[in-house]
């Protein structure tokens, strides 16, 4: 980080509310029980004993987890990789289906579907198993087998925790790409790992139209050579192009497959699943999450934070398509034995109030979502959502952004009623499950996401590594985690440089933060060059890759600004090739392309012609100088600058 920018990590926020959690909801807790069980008499006790990590993981992870057989270590830690439940034989399906049907959940509802056009239907645990083994059994004639990559694109539909639960069930590894993102996008996901088959559907339904997902499979498919199949699931019955050898139908491969599996034992420490996220280069990282620790982590993550009980009914608002579906819409829940909701659509459609509708209808008891949808809803107004009786609802959680105060409070006084206590959890898709976020027992402040979770040790260090209070410096995690991703497909040189290079053998998150004087932490937003749109994270330099890659196009930068729903817009300034006369009409071409590179969330906000942009020297784009001037901020040092000039063309154009 430049010098200047280091000293620009200030102290944003100063929240002094406190607002303590009702007295019943702790003394019922999941919490509280455990901590009764374990003679700890408070938080901070808590807190204090889990400080031995070892002996807090092995001991809640008695309570969520089955092993095959038991692990003969706890942890080894090898800087910078840890592997926990040393020797355990294990599998994440096993906890999440099969011991189920042992008991009585195997009758209850797992999933709740709502389509976008109003179609609904239930799966029970029973119903999920079959189908999963129907599936899983299907991929096995396929050829599929364990260690092999399979690619989905799937949108909201009970389907896609489906296919990820068949992939697991026979030791595949799943790479799920959000049906938001677009075919090239998918194509490099797939063609990364070198997927064998992709699973996707014909079309869905998204704002009253329809979004041709095979159609896009297939402009990625004809550039993918590892794909031997394409198996597609029938949601709306839309006609699509066919692939005659490649493309097989879902309902055709499962219809005459037997209803029962093997679950392929694992090694705990065997990949469960492959999610790509972005990072300060124009490549994509593909994290890797495992089968054993993983499961503890996100299982008692869940039970803990959102108390979740036998009669709750849950529903995470996020798409399957990034790590919040992945941990806490398919594996914890299913772990937990919890009814979920899945819900296809946008929040908007037809009308506002759909989201209150469907708590309404389903007597939805914790609702967890992102600080923009909150802040969309408050552009709606109170009138929308006071038409619903939302009286199911105990607890609210927030998750992918920074929630400002304002945001926060409204979400409190009229959702929660002013009876809820709001979850703030922060983590990561490298991290796999909340780190630092309270419990039903922690005195909320608006705005932080408390303290780290027990057995999870945070820090803010300076730029020297020292400790520091009521300061912005770097967000750090001191101890390995039992959801810690294992590694980068096919980059450990840049797992190692990303996030253990800047403090020895200390897991630096990438987030600027403060801890304030109770230890409570405010996280700001990133310190790198990652964009977080929306709670989701794109990297500037993949949406540059993405408009040089426009034949018109020389140069670009993109920036991040302050957005009052998004958090974050994207600004780009565009230095066009010689000879191409700059246009609005060649903006929205612009806009389309990276669309079409990226997907519709990485458009661009804002796009600004420019001659030339900022540089060093040595010809790198000063993208700090260039956010600073869009802001109309000091732009600090510019003594190695190679053409000042271009400094003032941006002021000019903004
Ligand atoms: O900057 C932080 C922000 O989202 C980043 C992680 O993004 P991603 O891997 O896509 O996962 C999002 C869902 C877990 C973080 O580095 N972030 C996430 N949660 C919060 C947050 N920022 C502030 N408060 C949060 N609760």
């Amino acid at each position: 980080m430049a010098e200047k920018e280091k000293q620009n990590i200030a102290v944003l926020l100063e929240e002094k509310r406190v607002f303590n959690p009702p007295e019943d909801l702790v003394r019922n807790s999941n919490v509280k029980k455990w901590m009764d069980e374990h003679g700890i008499k408070s938080y901070e006790e808590l807190l204090e004993k889990a400080k031995d990590i070892e002996w807090f993981w092995a001991e809640v992870a008695k309570d969520v987890v089955e092993w095959y057989e038991p692990y003969k270590k706890v942890l080894e830690w090898n800087p910078p990789y840890a592997e926990w439940f040393v020797g355990a034989k294990y599998n994440i399906v096993h906890d999440a289906l099969d011991k189920h049907m042992e008991t009585d959940v195997k009758d209850k509802v797992a999933y709740i579907f709502e389509g976008e056009p109003g179609d609904t239907k239930q799966l029970t645990y029973h119903d999920l198993y079959v189908e999963v083994n129907k599936l899983a059994n299907a991929l096995k004639e396929l050829g599929i087998k364990k260690g092999d990559r399979v690619g989905i694109y799937l949108p909201m539909i009970p389907e896609l925790p489906i296919a990820m639960l068949a992939c697991a069930k026979i030791g595949a590894i799943h790479s799920v790409v959000f049906s938001g993102f677009s075919a090239l996008a998918l194509r490099d996901r797939i063609n990364d790992c070198e997927a064998k088959a992709v699973i996707t559907c014909d079309s869905f339904y998204r704002r009253g139209n329809k979004v041709a997902l095979k159609k896009q499979a297939d402009e990625a498919l004809e550039d993918a050579p590892s794909v031997e199949h394409c198996i597609v699931y029938r949601r709306t019955g839309d006609e699509v192009p066919w692939n005659e050898g490649r493309d097989l139908w879902w309902h055709d491969i499962v219809k005459d497959q037997p209803e029962e599996c093997e679950t392929e034992k694992m090694d705990a420490n065997d990949p469960l699943y492959f999610l790509y996220t972005s990072g300060t280069t124009g490549k994509p990282k593909g994290i890797i999450h495992r089968h054993g620790g993983y499961a503890v982590g996100i299982a008692t993550t869940l039970k803990w934070v959102f108390d979740l009980k036998k009669n709750d009914v849950w529903w995470c608002a996020a798409d399957v398509g990034w790590v919040t579906g992945h941990s806490y819409i398919v594996y914890a829940p299913l772990i937990l034995g919890v009814t979920s909701v899945i819900y296809e659509g946008a929040p908007n459609y037809p009308e506002p109030d759909r989201w209150w509708e469907i708590i309404e209808k389903y007597k939805v008891s914790v609702l967890y979502t992102s600080p923009t949808s909150i802040r969309l809803f408050m552009r709606y107004g109170e009138e929308w959502v006071n038409k619903h009786n939302l009286s199911s609802l105990r607890l609210l959680g927030s998750v992918g952004e920074p929630i400002n105060p304002e945001a926060w409070i409204w979400y409190h006084k009229n959702i929660g009623k002013e009876k809820c206590p709001i979850m703030d959890t922060w983590w990561q898709t490298e991290t796999g499950h909340f780190l630092i976020t309270p419990l039903p027992i922690t005195p909320l402040k608006p705005g932080s996401a408390t303290k780290p979770f027990p057995g999870i040790q945070a820090d803010v260090f300076d730029e020297n590594g020292k400790s520091i209070t009521n300061a912005g410096g770097n967000l750090v995690i001191l101890k390995p985690w039992p959801g810690m991703l294992k590694g980068l497909y096919k980059a450990p040189e840049r797992y190692k440089e990303t996030y253990w290079s800047k403090f020895k053998d200390v897991y630096l998150a990438g987030d600027v933060a403060r801890k304030d004087e109770d230890g409570y932490f405010w996280i700001q937003g990133r310190a790198d060059d990652v964009l977080n749109v929306s709670g989701h994270r794109i990297g500037n330099s993949e949406v540059e890759s993405a408009l040089v890659s426009h034949p018109k196009v020389a140069e670009a930068a993109v920036v991040g600004k302050p957005h009052e729903l998004k958090g974050e817009a994207i600004v780009a300034f565009v230095a066009l090739k010689s000879g191409v006369e700059p246009s609005e009409e060649l903006k929205k071409e612009l806009r389309e392309h990276v669309g079409v590179q990226m997907g519709k969330i990485a458009r661009p906000d804002e796009i600004w012609f420019v001659n030339d942009l900022p540089k060093t020297r040595s010809g790198k784009i000063m993208r700090r100088v260039i956010r600073a001037k869009a802001l109309g901020q000091d732009v600090g040092d510019t003594s190695t600058l190679a053409n000042p000039e271009a400094v003032e063309e941006i002021s000019k154009a903004v």
